[in-house]
């Protein structure tokens, strides 16, 4: 027989399951209640005679505030509770192992930034806080890990995270939550949880591809962007470096701060968001680069940050 709840194996997990047993709890109380006085009413006041009358009764402040007071403090414990899992959920901490995951129909595809390249498993080391930063080559998908309560949307044309931080090695069970086509089903996957030092055996077992940022570099090069981005201030296009997570001003007035979803717009459709002072000769390379060698290069540009 399968198992009736998922295990629990992040940082989140108890947090989550907390808050649901506690709705669940609410739930079942009034529910009882309110078919209990239900069933209970109706045997005591039944008609006992034919021509029997009801008393007429008007008002009773007593009972409609106590039945809008405390549906009132419920639900404001809910929101504030759920609200306070939500925001743990939804902002990473400051210090994360980052990890680019691609979807497509119908596999999972995950970047570590040393290179090293995974198909439908993950492997992340125990007691850290991972980040991970998905796109999709073609249709929604939605990364879920239920061990880690952990559920995101996959979409293409946008970046968007997610973190864990997972308590206990093993190998918990990967899935796409969005219907994505005919093979949606069998667009699963593990994650592999393991202890640091073995983590990093794996790490360093794997093919050596050079990192992440390394294979963007050289991309960087062999599509020619270094002929007008240079690092001199003397290119046709801005100076890369230390430019990721600064605020630019546009052409418009307007600003933007360089994340990785700006750095992935400005390949793909470099006129949307053109940096003020220069001019909008940059080609587009939509259809040139792939999604992972997007991530290549954006990983590239954010490493120029950290050798200044
Ligand atoms: Cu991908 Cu369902």
């Amino acid at each position: 027989m399968p198992p009736l709840f998922p295990a629990s194996a992040s940082t989140m997990a108890s947090r989550v399951d907390a808050l649901y047993f506690f709705l669940l709890a609410v739930s079942a109380f009034f529910s009882l209640l309110i078919a209990g006085l239900i069933v209970f009413y109706a045997v005591k006041y039944r008609r006992r005679s034919p021509d029997a009358i009801g008393a007429n009764i008007h008002g009773g402040l007593a009972l409609e505030l106590t039945w809008t007071i405390v549906p009132f403090l419920i639900t404001m414990v809910i929101f504030v509770w759920g609200a306070s899992v939500f925001f743990a959920m939804s902002r990473p901490p400051d210090e994360t192992l980052n990890i680019y995951v691609v979807g497509k129909q119908w596999m999972w595809k995950f970047q570590h930034l040393d290179g090293q390249r995974e198909i439908n498993e993950l492997h992340v080391p125990v007691g850290r806080a991972v980040k991970l930063i998905m796109t999709s080559e073609d249709v929604i998908h939605d990364f879920f890990v239920p061990a880690f309560r952990t559920k995101a949307d996959v979409i293409p044309g946008r970046y968007t995270t997610v973190w864990f931080q997972p308590t206990k090695p093993g190998r918990y069970q990967l899935f796409c939550a969005e219907y994505c086509g005919t093979r949606h089903y069998g667009m699963t996957g593990a994650v592999i949880v393991m202890d640091p030092t073995e983590y990093q055996t794996w790490l360093s077992g794997g093919r050596q591809e050079g990192s992440l940022a390394s294979a963007g570099e050289k991309l960087f090069a062999d599509l020619a962007c270094n002929t007008c981005h240079r690092s001199d201030a003397q290119g046709r296009g801005p100076v890369l470096n230390g430019l990721f997570g600064k605020t630019v001003t546009l052409q418009n007035g307007d600003t933007s701060v360089v994340d990785e979803a700006y750095l992935r717009e400005s390949i793909l459709n470099p006129a949307a968001k053109l940096t003020a002072g220069f001019q909008p000769i940059m080609p587009t390379f939509q259809g040139l680069v792939s999604e992972e060698q997007l991530l290549e290069l954006v990983e590239y540009v954010k490493s120029l940050q950290e050798r200044q």
